[in-house]
């Protein structure tokens, strides 16, 4: 039997824990009339909380339900990227009601044939237009439009269009909504106005840890499905070892179910090796990658606040303890943030927020 287990970046779990709630204000918005505010949702959260797995469970939700989804990430070719996969994804849904013209078959305004654009339309016009004529194509065929944007970085010229087609879009009615995903840094310094605006107002989520108890009720379920046996206690240390962290969910089951067979009773040797084998690879794959991206002076910031048992330090504590001016400070402390790394708790003060983290600091002071 495979394990039910994937612990992997940017893949969709088996069955997605602990986000009902989430799901369901998304579904709701979905039903919104076009333009609605709820029709745009935002979704924030730290590396490794499960934003990309949480996009690709909307995405199915909502291709169930009449969407014509294309989740793209942030980036230069993005709005080609989104023409092109609503094209893509759309054309099985559309038909040729070729309209006869003087014996000669014509597709719809502005497509050749599909969801094909007509060479003038091609050659003359750009994303608003054809978005635009996608919708129509598509609502003709009783299909609506969902675009997901991964890793969004909303400072770019990219989004900037992308914000204001959509709204213009909505403002036409068009059948359209949109969702997208980033790291709380990326969007908490946003400068153009327009984009603010529109982020501000879409439905906003922040991805928390995990509860214990959706990972217990979760962990029960699936260690049934997979024949292991464990008990309440055993299940408990499983789940507060995760620390709530989707990543550490995936790994940790990974393991157990790896290092156990079916009809097995898991020993408590089998989950100190399991929660010991997740904790190495959390080292090994996402730590590591993680710290040699980032400066030896980044690394000594985030050493001065894993100094603190709690992970938390304040802006003052840190450049006394590294002895560093204010300024110099500035550019490390964005650095982490964009990294997803660290979070700002409270105005001067600074988190670490990758579970283990400080803990892994600690105990490698200087890791390179
Ligand atoms: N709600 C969830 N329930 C179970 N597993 C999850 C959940 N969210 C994410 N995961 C798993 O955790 C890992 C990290 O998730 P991912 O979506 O890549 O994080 P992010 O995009 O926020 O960095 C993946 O293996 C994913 O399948
Ligand atoms: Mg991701």
């Amino acid at each position: 039997m495979a394990n039910l287990f994937h612990p992997s970046f940017g893949s969709r779990p088996e069955r997605i824990v602990g986000r009902d709630e989430i799901i369901e204000q998304f579904l709701k918005g979905l039903e919104r009339e076009p333009g609605h505010r709820d029709r745009a949702t935002l979704i924030l959260g730290q590396r490794g909380m499960g934003k990309t797995a949480l996009l690709l469970q909307l995405a199915e939700e909502a291709r169930s339900r009449g969407f014509v989804t294309a989740r793209v990430t942030s980036g230069e070719d993005m709005l080609e990227e989104i023409i092109e996969s609503i094209q893509l994804a759309g054309s099985e849904f559309v038909t040729e009601k070729s309209t006869k013209v003087r014996g000669f078959s014509a597709g719809a305004l502005g497509f050749s044939f599909g969801l094909t654009f007509s060479d003038e339309v091609r050659a003359n016009y750009g994303f608003r237009t054809k978005l635009s004529l996608l919708c129509d194509r598509l609502k003709e065929n009783g299909r609506k439009v969902l675009i997901l944007v991964d890793e969004v970085q909303p400072d770019t010229d990219v989004m900037r269009t992308l914000t204001s087609t959509y709204q213009h879009l909505g403002g036409e009615e068009k059948d359209i909504a949109i969702v997208m995903a980033g790291l709380p840094s990326s969007v908490s310094r946003v400068l153009n106005d327009k984009v603010l605006t529109f982020l501000n107002r879409a439905r906003k989520y922040h991805l928390d840890p995990l509860s214990s108890g959706d990972i217990m009720a979760y962990y029960s379920d699936a260690f049934a499905r997979e024949e292991r046996s464990i008990s309440p206690k055993q299940l408990l240390r499983a789940a507060a070892s995760t620390r709530g962290f989707p990543y550490l969910l995936q790994l940790i089951g990974y393991y157990l179910v790896e290092f156990s067979r079916p009809g097995d009773a898991i020993t408590d040797d089998m989950l100190e090796n399991t929660i010991a084998a997740a904790q190495q690879e959390l080292e090994e794959d996402v730590f590591s990658p993680t710290l040699n991206a980032l400066s030896r002076k980044d690394i000594e910031v985030l050493g001065a606040i894993a100094k603190n048992e709690a992970g938390t330090a304040t802006v003052a504590e840190i450049i006394e303890h590294l002895g560093i001016t204010n300024s110099s400070f500035q550019q490390y402390r964005s650095r982490l943030l964009d990294a997803g790394i660290v979070t700002a708790p409270r105005e001067g003060a600074l988190q670490i927020t990758v579970p283990y983290l400080a803990d892994y600091l600690r105990d490698n002071p200087t890791p390179r």
